[in-house]
């Protein structure tokens, strides 16, 4: 595997390989792999000819208060997990090289970047959106492979690229779940013992109410019930327990259309993040 740091010999790389007629597919990544993101790389090799991740801890989707700073970097690591899945190319640009002197221009997706998430990270998606949408021009992939446990991400991706007429499939991969539930996040470093116990009870809890949603239960009910739940359980702060609209993202009208169980808490220093299907 090469790993090339500037968009001018990515494009070089790529085009060569266009020559021969073979398809790409991007997993873009910010690095802390876990197995959430290999199987983004296995994914990518199942379906496309040749593989191009992306390393680049994105300062654009952190807020002031966020934990850019912290945020976990072990770049010797993730190579080797990269060249042991196979990546054929990594792109891991500097900060100047994404968002060079005198840059701009942002993305926005109105609406479905504003809600859920974007209450309470309002420039979250912002930088999410502008790096995902240089990433696709810069690599044009025949497709890009993002993790549904960002399932509201995946949505605002999978917008941005339909709206800017981006020509590239956007495919979205279960989650990766350790074997108590937990989610499998680069943030889930920040657990010490008695959170890491605690935290299995997201995943539990949205899976209750997933079921008893199904069953005709009143979803708003199941979702006051839930925060409470994660109160007891420990988690200090709950962002939000949410029945949704699977495509939209919008309060559930219709009971006959897919809806989605979302949930944001914190515990000790980690926010964690989780969805499933009703
Ligand atoms: O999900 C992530 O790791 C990031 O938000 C992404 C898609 C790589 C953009 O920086």
């Amino acid at each position: 595997m090469d790993t090339v740091r500037t968009v001018d010999a990515l494009r070089t790389r790529i085009s060569k390989w266009r020559g021969t007629g073979a398809t790409v597919g991007l997993v873009p990544t910010m690095g802390g792999l876990h197995d959430g993101h290999l199987s983004l790389i296995r994914a990518a090799k199942g379906q496309t000819d040749l593989t191009v991740a992306t390393l680049f801890v994105n300062p654009a989707q952190f807020a002031l208060d966020e934990d850019l700073n912290a945020y976990p970097r072990d770049e010797a690591r993730d190579l080797e997990l990269f060249v042991a899945e196979g990546t054929d190319l990594l792109f891991a640009p500097d900060v100047e090289e994404m968002y060079p002197v005198g840059h701009t221009t942002e993305v926005h997706v109105q609406g479905l970047s504003q809600i859920l998430e974007g209450e309470f990270r309002p420039r979250f998606f912002l930088g999410v959106a502008t790096v995902v949408s240089k990433l696709l021009l810069q690599v044009l992939p025949d497709a890009a492979f993002f993790g549904e446990k960002d399932y509201q991400q995946l949505l605002v991706i999978r917008r941005l690229a339909c709206d800017l007429n981006i020509p590239v499939e956007i495919v979205g991969a279960p989650t990766k779940r350790e074997a108590n539930g937990l989610a499998m996040s680069s943030r889930n470093q920040y657990l010490n013992e008695r959170e890491r116990r605690a935290a299995p009870t997201l995943y539990a809890t949205i899976n209750q109410v997933a079921e008893s949603v199904r069953d005709g239960a009143d979803a708003d009910k199941r979702c006051r019930w839930a925060v409470s739940r994660l109160t007891e359980a420990g988690f200090r702060q709950v962002d939000y327990v949410a029945c949704r609209d699977a495509e939209t993202l919008e309060p559930v009208e219709d009971s006959s259309r897919p809806a989605r169980v979302l949930a944001a808490a914190w515990l000790g220093k980690a926010r964690l993040i989780d969805n499933v299907a009703v």
